[in-house]
């Protein structure tokens, strides 16, 4: 007997390519639902919020933005920033508003190849690379704690001092996230990117809790590798890899770099979560708003629909979300692929072959 489900998404496309990938991904997830015969219904609202909201109010978003996001079963989000506003004033005021006051703790990032897509790694075949990032997404080095003072004293005599925070709550709580989520993979292996050589306080933290919590996961695999060395063997060794736990900007630089080796920034879906489930999770791709080809139909929707079948799953529904994944393979493996990825399809062409795939 199959109940119907309507789902209540917050869409904040945000600025740049955001609108244009948000689209896609609504478009696939909409004929899923058209094809569910009823059972499946996504209700969308939009938040036009981003740098034009910020030219017209002054503000990223609304006031009560917050207050209004707080009760949808989910938010999908585009990307924040462009070039007439600050990154620092964009970012904070959008992405870090709603994750941080969202208790969007654990930011799930996965990296795989794709069949069809030619990544860099040419040695390296679809089983090769397969893994998932997860970023400690609540404080570390974007904790927001620091501050700007002597300007007062006169030109060239400022100082600033931006500051990591680590928690031993905060990295507990992220370590056992992703040793839980390496008990569902077929890899079970769990590794810690840390600089605890350089950083004797925080990072030595961070090790010491990675190794407390690793000791109640005996049947899981564990290593710790410093952040320089973890880039090399993301290039040399990804077959190694199965989920990497990082702070804040060390997953935010590593799961850059795993999505250019998989062929494209424009590839990478992730998913902001509150495990705790007493706020929506948010999901997005890792890409920015790329003003470089914004408005010109040619950016790569596959990691904004990717982040769509993160949703899926996280809203209870494993079998659409695989689906979509088995779909944008298809539609990749078929050759319909953008410009970043060595094709010459539009945005709207990759996104029509996965709709048509979804029917595989
Ligand atoms: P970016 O990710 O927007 O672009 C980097 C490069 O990747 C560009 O060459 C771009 O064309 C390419 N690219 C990105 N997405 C693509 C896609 N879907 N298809 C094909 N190619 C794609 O990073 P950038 O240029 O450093 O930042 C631009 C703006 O985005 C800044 O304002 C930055 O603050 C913001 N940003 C926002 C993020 C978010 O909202 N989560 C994340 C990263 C950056
Ligand atoms: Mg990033």
């Amino acid at each position: 007997m199959t109940q119907s489900r309507r789902f209540r998404i917050a869409a904040i496309p945000g600025d740049g390519v955001g609108a244009e990938v948000v689209a896609a991904g609504r478009q696939v997830l909409d004929a899923l639902a058209a094809d569910s015969g009823g059972a499946l219904e996504f209700a969308w609202t939009e938040f036009p919020w981003g740098c034009d909201h910020y030219a017209r109010t002054g503000a990223m978003m609304d006031d009560d933005g917050l207050e209004r996001v707080r009760g949808f079963d989910a938010l999908y989000f585009g990307a924040v920033g462009w070039p007439t506003v600050p990154d620092h004033v964009s970012l904070w005021g959008l992405r870090l508003r709603l994750c941080q006051n969202l208790d969007q703790w654990a930011n799930v990032r996965p990296v795989h190849f794709l069949p069809g897509v030619t990544g860099p790694l040419r040695a390296a075949d679809t089983e090769d690379l397969d893994w998932v990032v997860v970023r400690e997404n609540s404080e570390g080095e974007y904790g927001g704690f620091g501050g700007r003072n002597f300007s007062g004293r006169g030109p060239g005599a400022e100082v600033a001092v931006q500051s990591a925070v680590f928690t031993e709550a905060g990295c507990e709580r992220i370590m056992r996230f992703a040793f839980d989520l390496a008990r569902t993979r077929a890899r079970r292996k769990v590794s810690s990117v840390t600089k605890s050589n350089a950083q004797q306080y925080g990072m030595v933290l961070w090790d010491e809790v990675f190794a407390r919590v690793a000791a109640d996961y005996p049947d899981v695999e564990t290593e710790s590798v410093l952040v320089d060395a973890m880039a090399a063997k993301f290039v040399l060794r990804p077959q190694d890899l199965s989920v990497v736990v990082a702070s804040n900007l060390h997953a935010d630089i590593l799961s850059d770099l795993g999505s250019a080796l998989a062929g494209s920034l424009g590839l990478a879906a992730s998913a902001n979560l509150n495990p705790e489930r007493r706020f929506p999770g948010m999901f997005e791709p890792v890409h920015g708003s790329a003003p470089d080809i914004a408005g010109q139909g040619v950016c790569n929707p596959v990691g904004a629909i990717g982040s769509a079948a993160l949703m899926l799953r996280h809203l209870g529904l494993p079998a659409e979300a695989d689906r979509v994944e088995r779909a944008v393979r298809a539609a990749c493996a078929q050759g319909v692929l953008t410009r970043d990825v060595g094709g010459t399809a539009t945005t709207k062409d990759v996104t029509a072959a996965v709709v048509d795939h979804l029917g595989d």
